[in-house]
């Protein structure tokens, strides 16, 4: 069995030669992204391992088959952007990592919520500016608020016990309840109702075709006036422009955005020498109730081992056994 890693980081490398090593497998690793034009790399392997946001696409799987690869195993829990019927088509096995670190996701989007709440960005300017007055930036306390969770899959309920430690109040929504968190009375009537109550909202549901721009100008007219809005799960989830708008206007109180509708180009690159030539996340840069981190919440050294531990094994699984649980359906 010969597996290639692509796309690899050098705080993950030490994790594969560790599998490797212990498994006796032979380990091919790049730090190319998976594309057209690397695919010719996995010339004469039988798995591939990978990690990216940009697109997986029927060219890709079409070259994969070509090659004779059986398995894409992504080391990620997000699977929007491979094309999965083309996998199929293809037959090509695709597998995940669904729970490398929930609470890694979690704990940085809590983590981004008290900033925006104690108003750090606004102190740091300040603070840049040699004016140390407390006034006028004065914060709400968590355990006065009701925080709305969109999405209880497991990073979501993470989030929702640590705001409950908070003493905030916590309601949420999702498309498919889960019976122990409506049995606690835990869920929102409807998303509008959601919308209505919530003080913060934070993002937790996987990108798809029906959620997107789900936050957007309607919706953002249903929500309190000065909402908080936290969004560590997919950009796609927010139209940024009504956004943009909705932050003007002060609808929107703030927003902490670990991910970004447009930022393929732009999250993991050294981009220090380089202007960035897209309007819109020039203009949430420059915003003081905005904090930008480049897709960093599930950045942990648990999330990282577990991520490239958990798609090794997969990989290896589906090519020795011919079934895998990790299977994105
Ligand atoms: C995911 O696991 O899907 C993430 O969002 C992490 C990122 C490195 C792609």
């Amino acid at each position: 069995m010969k597996l290639i890693a692509f796309g690899m980081r050098k705080d993950e490398v030490g994790f594969a030669e560790e599998w490797a090593q212990a498994n006796q497998i032979d380990v091919e690793i790049t730090e190319d992204l998976l594309t057209i034009d690397t695919i010719n790399q996995a010339k004469g392997f039988d798995g591939i391992i990978a990690l990216q946001t940009i697109p997986y696409d029927d060219a890709l799987f079409s070259e994969m088959q070509k090659m004779g690869i059986k398995v894409l195993s992504v080391r990620n829990v997000g699977v929007d952007n491979i094309d999965l019927v083309a996998a199929k088509k293809h037959n090509i096995m695709v597998t995940n990592v669904p729970a490398y670190s929930p609470n890694a996701i979690a704990e940085f989007s809590v983590t981004q919520l008290m900033q925006l709440l104690r108003k750090t960005p606004e102190f740091n300017l300040k603070l840049k500016a040699n004016d140390y007055r407390w006034a006028p930036n004065i914060s709400r306390e968590l355990r006065s608020l009701t925080v709305g969770v969109i999405g209880t899959g497991r990073i979501g309920r993470v989030a929702m016990d640590i705001y409950k430690g908070f003493g905030a109040k916590v309601i949420a929504y999702d498309l498919h309840p889960k019976p122990e968190l409506k049995e606690a009375g835990l869920y929102a009537d409807s998303l509008d109702d959601l919308f209505e109550q919530a003080d913060v909202i934070t993002l937790h549901a996987p990108a798809t075709k029906e959620n997107e721009h789900m936050l957007n100008r309607d919706t953002f007219a249903k929500m309190k006036q000065n909402v908080l809005i936290v969004n560590t799960a997919r950009g796609t989830l927010i139209n940024t422009e009504d956004l943009i708008d909705a932050l003007k206007s002060g609808q929107v109180g703030g927003a902490a955005l670990d991910t970004y509708e447009f930022e393929n180009p732009i999250f993991n690159h050294d981009l220090s020498h380089v202007d960035i030539e897209d309007p819109l996340f020039n203009e949430l840069l420059g915003m003081t109730n905005v904090i930008l981190t480049p897709h960093i919440a599930f950045y942990t050294e648990t999330a990282v081992k577990n991520m490239v531990e958990i798609a090794f094994n997969s990989a290896q699984q589906f090519l020795t056994t011919g079934a895998v649980e990790t299977e994105v359906k």
